[in-house]
């Protein structure tokens, strides 16, 4: 059985579907939807055959053929990482099959939300979140990358709750209580980037081809926060090549949206922090637009090549980023980059888990979203910055037009990546350690160091305190290396004065205020904490739940606090923050710094 992915049981012998037609009715009581989706084959099955599908807790109810007739089928007994193959028995011919199911109120990539977890508190809201292997758990389908799928949808919702897609909308159709609403997606896509969302939201246009949809409450800060959104998408085809997607609309999500940004199709979903009111979060924008290029339409063909996806937007973005606010603003996020990515390559060892340092991962048995870190991330876009110095940056920048013209509307491993790349940049592999970069663990020497004299400005204080007149032309970005680094020894006394000086506990920039307070729970600085409280209970994004629950479990005098905090805002977590989170408050307990308070753990 020819496995495409480690994370499917698609097989690449057996007919493939590229066409998907979905029937969904949501049904906010009992968490569930009701489905019909109908499969068509890119050919017909030649021979009698099985087909292997991936399923994770879907109830299965009957299946049919393009003639009506019953297809047999049987469900596996589920596998914990890759969810239940579902097994269907193809007559020689078919060229579609139905399948009637229904959704499990835990579905993987659902989240349900009261009323009162939404920012109108008046309307129940429920989000899609399919990336890296949850399209499964909503859509029986082949649940890899290296499959894509044009789509119809219908979705039948309560009134007058509005039905978004990551797709072209046709039109709505009220019925009563209910309406039905309808979409097409014409440019195939991988199953991961399936994705809608059901709430109350308003609108606002943006430009031509782009706009916005958040609360009302929240809707006109979203659509000043990202007035610049058409521009960015005019800079990505400068660099990138033609936008193949249409539309680039945002979608605002309630705060429990667990990332920062999701690449969907035509619809990036954003978490309220990106809102943060005064565009100092915008590169997020940057890098979900920057997928339309790289990750959307130039796939990763599984986890094990993540960094294809998230190395090239983490590059695009910072190219975005240079373009439209100049090479100073992106030497200084190549920075912060480099420090997030040095604490998370020491962290990986500390956790003996070198092998996810590489990145070219091999990742069966192990479920991706355990395996998720900032590493592919920025080990990645350095790989590739150092590819683009060492070819001069017009040569690479046609390098990677041709990358994206070659592979567009595909998928690649990094071994594909290689053939590709050493054939068009020759002289340049030989400069670079293409091996060491991508087969091997932690960061090669000579890795590419940005520079720029604002990052000199904050290095020589080393941690000191700045002047009023330095500080106060300080961005988000520059905050955020400055706290990074204040050194160890710091105390309660200076976090305190350091607050009085710059209202750092106040700060509305969620990613200032996340490294802010990890440093004063690391520090004992008491004052933050309730800050640190309104934060976990404010926000479900995982880049900040992780450091502050970690640091707050580290310590045995706030450990106690951190369970607390989660007993009492866990519930309203994504289940997978939920699950993050159990985790971190379970290893950061067993590896807390001695203390005499605390008992040596057993294990
Ligand atoms: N595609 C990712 C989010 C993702 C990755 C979800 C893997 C599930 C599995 C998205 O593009 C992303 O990288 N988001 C970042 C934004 C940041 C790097 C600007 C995030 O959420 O922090
Ligand atoms: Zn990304």
């Amino acid at each position: 059985m020819p496995r495409l992915d480690p994370h499917s049981y698609a097989d690449a012998a057996q007919p493939q579907a590229d066409h998907l037609v979905w029937h969904a009715t949501v049904d906010f009581p009992s968490r569930t939807l009701r489905c019909q989706a109908t499969l068509d084959f890119r050919q017909p099955a030649p021979a009698a055959t099985p087909l292997d599908l991936d399923t994770r807790d879907l109830r299965i109810q009957e299946v049919t053929n393009q003639d009506g007739q019953a297809v047999p089928f049987a469900l596996a007994e589920p596998d914990p990482i890759l969810g239940a193959r579902l097994r269907l028995d193809l007559p020689a011919g078919t060229r579609a099959v139905h399948i009637d199911y229904r959704t499990a109120p835990d579905a993987s990539a659902l989240q349900w939300l009261e009323p009162g977890q939404t920012a109108s508190g008046r309307s129940p809201y429920l989000y899609t979140q399919c990336q890296p292997i949850h399209a499964r758990s909503i859509v029986p389908l082949q649940d890899t990358p290296q499959t894509r799928l044009r789509y119809e949808a219908q979705v039948t919702a309560p009134r007058p709750l509005t039905v978004l897609m990551g797709a072209r909308r046709l039109g709505s159709y009220p019925d009563g209580a209910i309406s039905v609403t309808h979409y097409e997606m014409p440019e195939p896509i991988a199953p991961y980037l399936f994705a809608f969302a059901v709430g109350e939201v308003a609108r606002r246009e943006l430009g031509p081809r782009t706009r916005v949809w958040a609360e009302e409450p929240l809707i006109e800060q979203a659509a000043w926060e990202f007035a610049e959104t058409e521009r960015m998408l005019a800079t990505g085809e400068e660099l990138f090549g033609a936008y193949d997607w249409q539309r680039y609309d945002l979608l605002v999500l309630p705060p429990s949206f667990p990332y920062g940004g999701m690449e969907n199709p035509r619809l990036t979903f954003l978490t309220p922090s990106v809102v943060a009111g005064d565009r100092s979060a915008v590169s997020v924008i940057a890098h979900e637009l920057a997928h339309s290029w790289t990750g959307n339409l130039v796939s990763n063909a599984n986890a094990e090549h993540f960094w294809l996806n998230e190395g090239g937007a983490t590059y695009a973005e910072r190219r975005i980023v240079e373009a439209l606010w100049g090479p100073e603003t992106a030497a200084l996020e190549w920075a912060l980059g480099r420090r997030e990515l040095d604490e998370a390559l020491a962290r990986q060892l500390e956790q003996g888990r070198l092998e996810l340092t590489c990145l070219r991962t091999h990742l069966d048995g192990t479920d991706p979203d355990e395996a998720y870190s900032i590493i592919p991330y920025e080990k990645g876009a350095l790989f590739l910055l150092a590819l683009e110095q060492a070819t001069g940056r017009v040569a690479f920048d046609r390098f990677l037009r041709g990358y994206i013209e070659r592979f567009r509307f595909g998928a690649l491993s990094t071994e594909e990546f290689v053939d590709f790349a050493s054939a068009e940049l020759a002289g340049a592999f030989e400069q670079i350690n293409v091996q060491r970069w991508l087969y091997e663990p932690g960061l090669p020497p000579g890795a590419p160091a940005p520079r720029s004299s604002r990052l000199e400005a904050i290095q020589q204080l080393h941690g000191a305190a700045p002047s009023d007149a330095q500080a106060q032309g300080w961005s988000a970005t520059e905050w955020q290396l400055y706290i990074e680094s204040i050194p160890a020894e710091a105390g309660p006394h200076d976090l305190a004065e350091l607050d009085r000086r710059f209202q750092l506990t106040a700060s509305r920039n969620d990613d200032v205020a996340e490294k802010w307070l990890t440093l004063a729970v690391r520090v004992g600085y008491q004052a933050a904490l309730p800050r640190v409280e309104e934060m976990l209970g404010r926000v479900g994004r995982m880049k900040y739940l992780r450091p502050l629950y970690r640091e707050l479990a580290r310590r045995p005098e706030t450990r106690s606090q951190a369970e607390a905090w989660f007993a009492r805002f866990g519930p309203r977590y994504h289940p997978i923050a939920r699950h993050v989170v159990t985790g971190v408050l379970s290893t950061a307990a067993s590896s807390s710094p001695p203390s005499p308070s605390s008992s040596p753990s057993p294990s």
